[in-house]
């Protein structure tokens, strides 16, 4: 039987999948089950299987595959697939097997080396590796070119044509609009929040979670919730796709909204059209910071929502009836929602959350354009937390050391998060304008129109478009930063009486 170059493609980029997802259930087995002493060996399985996925998807085989599929007569949707691949390919090709190799040799001790210097709250511990790996990633910007800054290089990496004039732009605003704002919120007399560090049973913080994330739509027979210590989302393919759950027992927030966080990425993932373009990129999430846009949409914009609470506090205080037996659904609804400067950006709120990532976004730039150099990452990170927020951490282990992420080189990731905040800002508007009676919906606990639209408007499309693109179709026009703005004022200005 002969096969079409189509068909030949297919399967190729089906075994690079195949490959990175059994490293992906690895990984997620070390975060959850493995015990202490698989380790090691651990590690250099995963870096197998992943250069194995690398070399098939960067072989001769494919690039030819590709190229002769295209003079093939062929649907839409297998012409986007090809084409998009092949931008893939391409970008993939121009790394040296050289670069490669440093980069994976200082990625690899990355998580140690952080580790420990965050525990040991001692950033000298840390600093030669990763003045090493802002070396590797200057050399990268350098191997994948760019126009205007080498920052940009990297950026496109987790969002597609992001550079630092838009995403300069967009903090011209976030400085102009929301900083001003945030300051008039922290004049006002806080809410109570002293039930939220009460006793919550871990298991009946689970049982609640849970019911919501089922609510939500997750199917947990195409996936399933485990312990581990960070939360985080997986898919080894269609029909399992993973979350990780936390809980501290005298923290509510903890698990309740990064369990939905979690879900909503699954959501994303459960509603890909994998099955049919397993491998391919209309079966993948189109970016990281869009990706990010769907978790926050459901934590923050649904499920810390005043018309949430108001309809299902009341069963949350049934299940806790010692520790929010005295607590007013109003009272619960701002105490989640607290506006207050704090040092770790995954426990801020949705206003502060913005200084985090400004910060970590100038210091970025700056090392990769060579303006500032490693050793003085801790100073500078201390004096721009005093001047946009107001604090100054008294170490590097709540500051300069906190986040993970530069220990494997995702150096250009942060900015996604404020990205992924604002998108969400403005699907949200657009939703409520397409499904009337949403809030209504959202106070019932009942989640299914919000899915769907989420479905039709989004998750079906794969990467067959850019988030610029998916947002004018849906909302007329790309980013607007007004849109999270106008949001902040009327929910924040209405909990603190703006
Ligand atoms: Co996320």
């Amino acid at each position: 039987m002969n096969q079409s170059k189509y068909q030949q493609f297919k399967k190729q980029m089906a075994k690079v999948a195949d490959l990175s997802n059994a490293s992906a259930v690895l990984a997620w087995d070390q975060e959850t089950y493995m015990p202490k002493k698989g380790g090691d060996f651990r590690a250099q399985q995963m870096a197998t299987l992943q250069t194995m996925a690398h070399e098939v998807f960067v072989s001769e085989q494919t690039g030819q595959l590709i190229q002769e599929a295209l003079k093939e007569d062929l649907t839409e949707l297998e012409r986007i697939n090809l084409l998009l691949a092949q931008k893939d390919y391409v970008k993939k090709k121009k790394y040296p097997a050289a670069f490669v190799e440093e980069m994976a040799n200082a990625t690899a001790s990355g998580f140690n080396f952080w580790h420990e210097a965050r525990t040991k709250n001692d950033f000298s511990l840390f600093s030669p590796l990763l003045e090493k790996i802002v070396k590797l990633k200057r050399e990268e910007a350098k191997i994948l070119g760019y126009e205007a800054h080498p920052y940009d290089a990297l950026m496109d990496e987790y969002e597609s044509g992001l550079t630092v004039a838009k995403i300069d732009e967009i903090f011209d605003d976030v400085k102009k609009d929301l900083f001003p704002f945030l300051k008039q919120v922290l004049a006002k007399s806080k809410p109570r929040v002293d039930f939220i560090h009460r006793h919550f049973d871990k298991k009946k913080q689970w049982d609640f979670s849970e019911k919501m994330v089922r609510k939500m739509g997750y199917d947990f027979e195409g996936g399933r919730a485990d312990f581990a210590p960070h939360p985080f989302c997986t898919t080894f393919g269609p029909g399992d796709v993973r979350i990780t759950i936390r809980a501290s027992e005298n923290y509510y927030n903890e698990m309740f909204f990064a369990a939905i966080h979690e879900a909503g990425h699954g959501l994303y993932e459960q509603g890909l059209p994998m099955k049919e373009h397993y491998g391919l990129p209309m079966g993948s999430a189109l970016s990281m910071a869009f990706h990010e846009s769907q978790s926050r949409l459901w934590e923050n914009n649904i499920f810390r929502s005043k018309a949430f609470w108001m309809g299902s506090f009341p069963m949350l205080q049934k299940d806790f009836p010692e520790s929010l037996g005295d607590v007013s659904t109003e009272e619960f609804y701002k105490g989640v929602n607290l506006v207050e400067p704090s040092f770790i950006r995954v426990e801020a709120d949705e206003l502060t959350y913005h200084a985090h990532i400004y910060i970590r976004y100038l210091i970025e730039k700056s090392l990769i354009e060579g303006s500032i150099e490693v050793k003085d990452v801790p100073k500078i990170w201390n004096e721009k937390y005093e001047e946009y927020l107001g604090i100054r951490p008294a170490n590097d282990a709540e500051g300069c050391l906190q986040d993970v992420h530069w220990s494997f080189g995702g150096i250009g990731y942060f900015p996604t998060y404020s990205l992924g905040s604002f998108y969400a800002a403005q699907l949200m508007a657009v939703m409520k304008k397409s499904i009337p009676t949403l809030e209504e919906e959202i106070h019932s606990g009942n989640f299914e129109k919000a899915l769907k639209w989420l479905r039709e408007n989004i998750h079906v499309h794969g990467r067959k478009f850019n988030s610029e693109e998916i947002l004018t179709m849906v909302s007329g026009s790309g980013l607007k930063f007004s849109y999270f703005m106008d949001y902040a004022r009327k929910k924040y200005g209405e909990i603190y009486g703006i």
